[in-house]
């Protein structure tokens, strides 16, 4: 490859941009796995975590990423060929419905058009017509990253209550985390998944499971053959402060970082208003570049990601191969039925109003090399963000710095 001045833009939808922070926080001596360092670190981590997702139940902080901590949500609190209800969102709902389905698990996907979140009606039809309670668990993905399509977890909550059926409640928040609001008890989930690599702002690595009162109860029953992922030798090692295995030390450090970045500096609030702030602009600029989003409903716009349908007859793809090989920048494909006809902005994570302008630019250029989008979408997205009256941002307790209104 040749050189390349300046630095790559990692635009996915993840893995996302790591800030130097965070590296500098991994960039140290390995620790003793079973020494008193670490010991204080994981209460200290697993109370954060809580935090961040507004849980007071047990977190679990896997060596894996996203994918097997989506193994782990089933494997732990199910029982050997339990009925599943899966809302089919995109190319994420449809892998984990897969996995469930190869572990032998029964699953039924409500169909969707990959333009919409999961539908609380739908789900609560489907419960209600449930009257023996077959169904176990309702699998959702809260941000769907393959189509920057966002479900409405506390309507499907409601819905789910509603219909008064005892299923578990399965939420795959690995691109919402710390981008979208989620609130793990209020909104009843029972089981939390999730990976670092995306708003935590962390390398790829780690899974996530945080864990309700009724998903403990029933984990305590559950006959599904599991090792590596039983949540039970993990908890009670937790409890003095170390894990069955070797952890991986380095990256509980990184979390450290960025767990202190979100909740203690930046704050909650604010990370989340930034994120629905680019997130704004960027559908701005898209709006003026005349182009589709995949999402339609505004309520379901997700803000970690925008998911750019392009004209009939354009592949995205090669839009994306110019962008890489001309402006350095990574975007996200797509997959699925719009193979080919979307391309995904990732804007989540460590990013600001700059390097946002810098990536819609690299975007936009790209466009032009096209033949597309030739209005400038750029300049409707700078408008947004400098308009003094936007979402002005706030201190980390929740005021309005002087000097900004
Ligand atoms: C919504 C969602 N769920 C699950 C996964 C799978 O996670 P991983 O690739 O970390 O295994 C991804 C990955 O991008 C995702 O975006």
């Amino acid at each position: 490859m040749s050189f390349r001045s300046g630095h790559h833009f990692l635009q996915l939808p993840g893995p996302s941009n790591v800030p130097e922070r965070v590296l500098r926080a991994m960039d140290r001596a390995v620790i003793d796995h079973r020494g008193p360092e670490f010991s204080s670190l994981v209460p200290e981590l697993l109370d954060g975590m809580r935090e961040l997702c507004r849980a007071s139940g047990p977190v679990v902080l896997f060596p894996s990423s996203g994918t097997g901590a989506w193994e782990a949500a089933l494997t732990n609190t199910l029982n050997p060929g339990d009925a599943l209800l899966c809302a089919e969102t995109g190319q994420f709902s449809n892998q984990w419905a897969e996995m469930a389905r190869k572990l032998g698990f029964s699953v039924e996907l409500i169909p969707g058009d990959w333009r919409h979140g999961a539908d609380p009606d739908a789900i609560g039809e489907r419960l209600r017509a449930d009257r023996g309670h077959a169904i176990k668990a309702v699998m959702v993905v809260h941000s769907e990253t393959s189509t920057g399509v966002c479900s409405r977890l506390a309507a499907i909550r409601a819905a789910i209550d509603a219909a008064g059926h005892p299923a578990l409640f399965l939420v795959d928040t690995v691109s919402s985390l710390a981008t979208m609001d989620f609130r793990q008890d209020e909104w009843g989930v029972d089981v939390m998944v999730s990976g670092s690599q995306k708003g935590l702002m962390l390398p790829p690595g780690m899974g996530i499971n945080v864990i309700s009162e009724r998903a403990l109860t029933a984990h305590r029953s559950s006959r599904f053959p599991r090792s590596y992922f039983d949540w039970t030798p993990i908890l009670e090692l937790n409890g003095v402060g170390f894990y069955p295995y070797t952890s991986p030390t380095l990256l509980f450090f990184g979390l450290r970082e960025a767990l202190k970045m979100i909740l203690r500096e930046e704050g909650l609030a604010n990370t989340l208003a930034r994120h629905a702030r680019l997130a704004e602009a960027t559908r701005r600029a898209v709006a003026a570049w005349g182009l589709e989003l995949v999402a339609q409903d505004p309520r379901e716009y997700a803000n970690s990601l925008t998911a750019v349908l392009v004209p009939a007859g354009i592949d995205a793809d090669a839009i994306r191969a110019t962008i890489l090989e001309r402006f350095d920048m990574s975007l996200g494909t797509c997959f699925g039925k719009f193979k080919g006809k979307v391309f995904r902005i990732g804007h989540l994570g460590s990013i600001n109003d700059l390097m946002l302008a810098g990536t819609l630019a690299g975007v936009q250029m790209g466009l032009r090399l096209h033949e597309i989008g030739t209005v400038d979408g750029v300049n409707a997205a700078l408008a947004y963000l400098s308009n003094r009256n936007e979402d002005a941002p706030k201190t980390a307790a929740g005021r309005v710095p002087a000097g900004v209104a």
